[in-house]
């Protein structure tokens, strides 16, 4: 019992280090005005602030938690599928939505299964952790 109590204390710290990260990180996608903490009034789009997409990290993580965390782990650092928490060091933004959309090497892809905003939002919140 006091384990399930540490891995829910370790799920919030690990949920705290991404957020933040997500948010502090990049100095490209980040505008400063629209970081993490949304307060449920605007879930739409932000990213469509200037161009070059500005991540709403909650949904990102929240498509990523449906998706991805069976293989990617919910901190990103992998399990059948590899590391993800420095991928924007290896990958840009197209390689990542390559991989996203098309998968391969025991990745299924996600073309038609999310659709492209949601794909580019995954991406661009990837590429973000470097
Ligand atoms: C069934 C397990 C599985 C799921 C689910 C999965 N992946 Fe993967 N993913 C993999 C594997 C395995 C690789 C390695 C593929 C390769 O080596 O070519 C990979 C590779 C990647 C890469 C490239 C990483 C690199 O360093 O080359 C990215 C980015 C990625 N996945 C993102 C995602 C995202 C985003 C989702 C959810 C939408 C997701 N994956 C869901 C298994 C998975």
């Amino acid at each position: 019992m006091i384990y399930k109590n540490k891995w829910v204390l370790l799920l919030s710290v690990f949920a705290l280090i991404l957020a933040l990260s997500a948010c502090g990180g990049g100095n490209d996608a980040n505008n400063g005005a629209n970081t993490g903490t949304n307060n449920g009034a605007n879930t739409e789009t932000p990213a469509e602030n200037n161009g070059n997409a500005v991540v709403n990290t909650a949904e990102a993580e929240s498509l990523y938690g449906k998706n991805c965390v069976s293989c990617h782990a919910v901190d990103l650092s992998g399990g059948n599928g590899p590391n993800l928490q420095h991928v924007g060091n290896e990958l840009s933004f197209e390689q990542i939505k390559t991989q996203i959309s098309n998968g391969g090497n025991g990745m299924p892809g996600y073309k038609g299964q999310l659709t492209d905003e949601e794909i580019d939002l995954l991406s661009a919140w990837l590429e973000s952790h470097k």
